[in-house]
């Protein structure tokens, strides 16, 4: 298994995904909230590349089959249910329910790379749920995407790509490219403080401003949700549990 990361989506034009595991990480906050919503049981999560898109999609659904949410910098989108806050999507407001989401870089990343064998949405929350799937879903290369912010570099992302990075090479023995390597190296400065390392970081620091810091906690947290979020047809959808097998 090789292991590559994306450092930033620009990268992304220059890779050759056909037979690799694309592994979306936007920490603060759409892979988090995608993670938690989708652990307290909403149906599946439909991503949004803008409002309009996000507010079409909900055009063709009943009412009470979907919450609507998203956030245009870090605040809720008017007229929409719910923000980007993932404590927002409580079991109570997304079970049973899809959740039609648009974020500005975290949804569109997960809609630009169809050419991918396999796609799937990964944070810290959910670590060792997806790295166990990746380390034993068989032989194929692993690439793993971060989101960013407005095509720029993010550490909080660059971090969560190097604890998997890290994590496959002990795991499977997986080859690590210049970038996984790079990645690893700056988890492994900052492995004993995450949390920190969050709360410093430009897009966390912009969060703290407008009154997210609990968010950046909690995005912080490490294996804490047992769901692999995985794409399929446009929808993310609750692959697998630990130990369970497929669900
Ligand atoms: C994004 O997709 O850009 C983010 O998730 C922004 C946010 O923190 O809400």
């Amino acid at each position: 298994m090789r292991v590559d990361v994306s450092l930033v989506p620009g990268e992304v034009a220059v890779k050759d995904m056909s037979n690799a595991a694309v592994v979306v990480i936007d920490v603060l906050r759409a892979s988090s909230t995608v993670a938690t919503a989708l652990s307290n049981s909403c149906e599946e999560v439909i991503p949004a590349e803008s409002i309009e898109e996000a507010i079409a999609i909900a055009s063709g659904y009943a009412r009470p089959d979907y919450v609507l949410g998203g956030e245009r910098r870090g605040l809720a989108v008017d007229g929409f249910d719910l923000g980007n806050s993932p404590g927002e999507y409580s079991e109570a407001r997304v079970s049973r329910r899809k959740v039609i989401l648009a974020t500005t870089n975290g949804t569109r990343a997960v809609k630009q790379y169809g050419g991918a064998r396999e796609i799937v949405i990964a944070c810290f929350l959910n670590a060792e749920a997806v790295l166990h799937m990746l380390a034993t879903a068989g032989d194929r290369d692993v690439l793993l995407l971060c989101a960013g912010q407005d095509g720029r570099f993010s550490i909080e992302d660059a971090l969560c790509a190097g604890l998997y990075a890290s994590e496959l090479s002990r795991l499977s023995e997986a080859s690590l490219s210049d970038s996984a390597r790079a990645a690893a190296a700056i988890y492994g400065d900052c492995r004993g403080s995450i949390e920190d390392a969050l709360i410093e970081s430009d897009h966390g620091m912009y969060l703290a401003s407008i009154g997210f810091l609990d968010d950046v906690r909690y995005c912080a947290r490490q294996s804490v949700l047992d769901v692999v979020p995985k794409v399929y047809d446009r929808r993310v959808i609750r692959k697998a549990r630990l130990g369970t097998g497929e669900s």
